[in-house]
């Protein structure tokens, strides 16, 4: 038996019933597969669920209004997934239908190789093999291969070996199956070797090399960064802004913040030039501070939110007043909502 076969004879016993395996509805498969992109199944699925009762086609997508996208994307992170999903649910919709070949498809917004290959085998069949963290962990193992999967030649030598690879009359079945039992068997922690129907064959598993694959070796910087938070209360109401920087927490809501990619010290925040702006010489008192360390990819947020009371309103403009009992109303920062938690509950 080939590779294909024998991953697709494995996943026909063990796969688990996921609701986008049971469809081939391209608008359904796109979505499943921008929400898992950077998220697990288990974490994904009730967001799967709730965009399509939200917007059960492409075109209520279009429609709908992106601050409702993005309170139904609250917690799942990386935001400019989306931000893309309602762009390219905008450029389907111009298409006048959902695009059927590979190209039309990796040209929608947010939809990489990976995406676009994903889609036209699920919904349409097309032999495109995906790649993804899986599958370079299982073909690298499997093979040996000690390309380094984050330069631009090992991607390259990993896409051609996945498409060599790839069952042309099934290649829906085939790329479902080679990511089930890159994440379900060959797990990049205690993979499941004793199980594994492929182990005869695995290099790694022979050589007891299973920790050393795949390769990879770029490093990631993490850059500290100190954020100060104001939730001032104004009676009954507190201000907030939405965050038009771009990043990862663009069109989300947050409290009046300065940042700061050193530490400021107690007496030095409240010296502040913005925080004085704000303020405009009405006198404060500083009820508590939360402190959370938020962990990020690439960055650490170090985080303070000062809850201040004030007398008058804000003297900036573009703040916005709401009450403070509404605040959950608003898509925020996972950070920002373990604060707003905090003071609700
Ligand atoms: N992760 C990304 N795409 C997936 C899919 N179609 N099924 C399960 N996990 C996935």
């Amino acid at each position: 038996m080939n590779f294909s076969s024998q991953i697709i004879k494995w996943y026909k016993n063990f796969k688990r019933e996921l609701p986008w395996r049971e469809t081939r509805d391209p608008y359904k498969i796109w979505l499943s597969e921008i929400i898992l992109q950077q998220t697990q199944v288990k974490q994904g699925l009730p967001y799967y669920e709730r965009f399509l009762a939200s917007f059960p086609n492409v075109n209520a997508l279009a429609e709908a209004a992106e601050d409702d996208i993005m309170k139904l994307w609250q917690g799942l992170g990386y935001y400019s997934r989306a931000r893309n999903l309602h762009f390219a649910a905008k450029q389907i919709v111009k298409m006048g239908k959902f695009p059927n070949d590979y190209n039309s498809i990796l040209s929608l917004k947010g939809v990489g190789e990976y995406t676009a290959a994903a889609i036209s085998s699920f919904a349409f069949k097309l032999p495109h093999a995906v790649v993804d963290g899986n599958v370079f962990r299982l073909l690298s193992r499997f093979y040996g291969i000690e390309k380094n999967i984050s330069s631009v030649s090992g991607k390259r030598y990993f896409f051609d070996l996945a498409n060599s690879l790839i069952d042309k009359n099934k290649p829906d079945i085939h790329n479902q199956a080679i990511m089930e039992f890159g994440s379900q068997m060959c797990k990049a922690v205690k993979p499941n070797c004793t199980d594994c129907p492929l182990k005869d064959e695995c290099y790694a598993f022979s050589h007891n090399m299973q920790k050393q694959f795949p390769i990879k070796n770029k490093k990631q910087t993490v850059k500290s960064l100190y954020f100060d938070y104001f939730f001032f209360e104004f009676g009954s109401h507190t201000f907030i802004q939405q965050r038009s920087n771009e990043g990862i927490w663009k069109n989300l809501y947050e409290f009046p913040l300065i940042e700061s990619s050193k530490q400021y010290s107690k007496t030095s925040i409240l010296a502040h030039d913005s925080l004085q702006h704000w303020l405009a010489n009405q006198s404060t008192t500083v009820k508590s501070i939360s402190c959370y360390k938020h962990v990020l990819s690439h960055r650490v947020i170090f985080a303070r939110f000062w809850r201040m009371e004030c007398q008058k309103t804000l003297e900036n403009h573009s703040f916005k007043t709401i009450k403070i009992s509404d605040l959950e109303q608003y898509a925020v920062s996972r950070l920002t909502e373990k604060f707003i938690n905090e003071i609700l509950n």
